[in-house]
């Protein structure tokens, strides 16, 4: 080794010993005549002193010395002097006075500061450029580790359940889950792809089948979809399925998995609640307007409908007479919100979908917003008694079809979480979302969709509605979701061919492309399938939550941009025409 210790480890029980560190050159202060170091490495940074008494040959090379230069520096470690602490470093307490140096490596002029990481707002292109730089930072080097101990902690829990790590291909054919593929060229067979998959779903239900019982992967996903700061175009999963469980074994496994993990990787996150709420998908629309519910602050929806079934007012008679709904949220200690800010809100709504926004402040001299005109001291009394908004409260109605109103206010309440400051950081608020309706209605193309994947188990008292009533077929799909995030998704899974094909037909897909597509899958459960079922945490997703920060790239050592490329190596790129010529692939680059 080049070092006999890591930098960030010296303490004053080191007193007295001479050293060997190798790092980097974090921060360097010419005291004239005494140069100060901080010399960094992966375990953190250390001073080191470097006297004018050492060979005027070393003091040359000190004083040339440039941010992020290598150095093997050897010394004695020694307490610091009187008043000169920090309290603030580990390594606080003592410093290093060199006696030897040795540059391993000089480095170019940065494109930005390693060691001004708050000061400096980097653009994050410049950032994923250099990432390799970005990452040595304290706060990216942070988030990796904690990325590291979270896949450690699944892996030796999962080990210790019985499960078994089973890679399986990168290279397959497509296994959708609602995205584009990406393809890959076959240059054996001219005019043939494999597909990278979007998920491990059909090999791991095929595992099952192959009596693995219980396994799981850290799997990488590939899908082509447009990018947001929770979506990279490849992730990871903690893949996992289970052969004979019901759906509660999968969710009592997962919760308990998690409510281990946290106490060892991020001690000062607390949970919410133990055991996780559970909320049927339907509850958690009506009553937070959303699908992945943010449970770490109250301002539920309430349908109020009732109260207003005699109302004149025209928005509101309109849309009960066409069979809407009336909702409303009541944003705490909001009712003397201005004019200006009550029009921004509802631009706003009408920027979620909304066709408009009543607003009604309950002020102490009565109340205001443009709802106060029409709604009575009655409905107000009612409104109080059935939503609990009081004097101080802003309540914000909207009138529309029951899925239009939730979006709106779900969006909303998310707006006031962060304008108001209500949803605490170091909380985790993991609850399950169970019952989800197998099939939504596709309006564009006049079809139905899987509303989770097409390998999802219908819930069997519901199997005489696939003739009369898709849309109220309930499946056996769940999710895990935290702070207004899907976290998971999974399902207990078809392992009969019957209802398989029962499926596809409600799905359109036909007999001859579910045999080109999924055929062998299909033979597969005709060979005796378990029972079986499982999930898939987005790790990304996780650790960013867990590591506070504003999306997924900041937790993935070498993530796309938001716009899909990455910026380091420049990919995609262009091929070489030779290679495109194997591929038997002509571009056609007209449009
Ligand atoms: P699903 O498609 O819901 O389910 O994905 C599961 C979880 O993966 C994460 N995730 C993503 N993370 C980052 N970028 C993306 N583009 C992205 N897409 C999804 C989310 C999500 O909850 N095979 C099924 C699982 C199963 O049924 O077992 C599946 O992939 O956290
Ligand atoms: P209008 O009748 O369009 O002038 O709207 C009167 C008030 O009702 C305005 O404050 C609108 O923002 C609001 N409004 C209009 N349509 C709706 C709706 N569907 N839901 C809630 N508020 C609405």
């Amino acid at each position: 080794m080049h070092k006999t210790i890591n930098c960030g480890e010296l303490r004053s029980s080191h007193i007295g010993e001479t050293v060997t560190l190798a790092g980097w050159v974090h921060r360097r202060r010419d005291h004239g005549g005494v140069v100060f170091i901080d010399l960094r490495d992966r375990s953190g940074l250390v001073q080191v002193v470097f006297n004018p008494d050492l060979p005027e040959e070393t003091m040359k090379i000190v004083a040339n010395l440039r941010m992020e230069w290598v150095l093997q520096v050897t010394g004695a470690v020694q307490q610091r002097p009187e008043g000169q602490d920090n309290p603030k470093m580990p390594t606080g307490e003592i410093e290093v006075i060199a006696s030897g140096l040795t540059v391993l490596n000089p480095s170019r002029a940065l494109p930005f500061m390693i060691s001004k990481e708050d000061e400096q707002q980097v653009e994050e292109n410049v950032r994923l450029k250099y990432r390799y730089l970005d990452l040595r930072r304290e706060r990216m080097s942070r988030n990796m580790i904690l990325r590291h101990r979270v896949i450690k902690f699944m892996r030796d829990y999962l080990d210790k359940h019985g499960f078994i790590e089973i890679e399986t291909p990168m290279l397959f054919k497509t296994t959708p889950e609602g995205a584009r593929d990406y393809l890959v060229p076959s240059r054996v067979y001219p005019g043939q792809f494999y597909a990278l998959p979007q998920s491990p779903q059909q090999l791991k239900q095929l595992l099952m089948v192959a009596g693995m019982e219980r396994y799981f992967q850290i799997a990488r996903c590939f899908r082509d979809e447009d990018q947001r700061g929770d979506r990279q175009p490849e992730f990871t999963q903690l893949d996992l399925e289970m052969s004979f469980v019901h759906r509660d074994d999968v969710l009592d496994l997962v919760e308990d998995l998690f409510t281990k993990m946290l106490p060892a990787v991020t001690p000062h996150k607390k949970q919410l609640a133990s055991p996780w709420p559970r909320l049927t998908h339907a509850e958690a629309l009506d009553r937070y307007g959303s699908d992945k519910p943010d449970l770490r602050f109250g301002m539920e929806l309430h349908n109020v409908g009732d109260i207003f079934a005699k109302s004149e007012f025209m928005v509101f008679k309109d849309t009960l007479e066409k069979g809407g709904v009336i909702k409303c949220i009541a944003a705490p200690g909001c009712a003397e919100y201005t004019r200006k800010q009550l029009d921004g809100l509802t631009d706003l709504a009408r920027e979620f979908g909304a066709k408009g926004l009543v607003t009604l402040g309950l002020t102490a001299e009565g109340s205001k917003g443009s709802g106060a005109k029409f709604i009575t001291p009655e409905e107000i009394e009612a409104l109080s008694q059935q939503t609990g908004a009081g004097q101080g409260d802003l309540i914000l109605f909207v009138a529309d079809e029951l899925a239009a109103a939730n979006r709106v206010l779900g969006t909303l309440r998310l707006h006031f979480r962060d304008a108001l400051n209500l949803a605490d950081r170091d909380l985790m608020a993991f609850a399950w979302v169970i019952d989800f309706p197998m099939f939504e209605w596709n309006e564009e193309e006049q079809r139905w969709d899987a509303a989770h994947h097409m390998f999802t188990m219908p819930q069997l008292e519901n199997l005489d509605k696939f003739e009369t009533d898709p849309a109220s077929i309930l499946s056996d799909a769940y999710d895990m979701v935290c702070n207004g995030y899907e976290m998971a998704s999974g399902s207990i899974r078809i392992h009969r061919s019957d209802i398989q094909s029962r499926v596809f037909d409600l799905l359109g897909i036909k007999e001859e492309e579910a045999q080109r597509k999924f055929g062998h899958l299909l033979e597969a459960f005709e060979y005796g399938a378990p029972p079986h079922g499982g999930m898939a945490p987005g790790i990304d997703r996780l650790v960013m939550l867990l590591a506070n920060e504003p999306n997924i790239r900041e937790v993935i050592a070498f993530p796309k941009n938001s716009g899909a490329r990455d910026v380091m190596a420049d990919a995609p790129s262009p091929a070489d025409e030779k290679q495109l010529k194997e591929l038997h692939i002509k571009l056609d680059l007209k449009d």
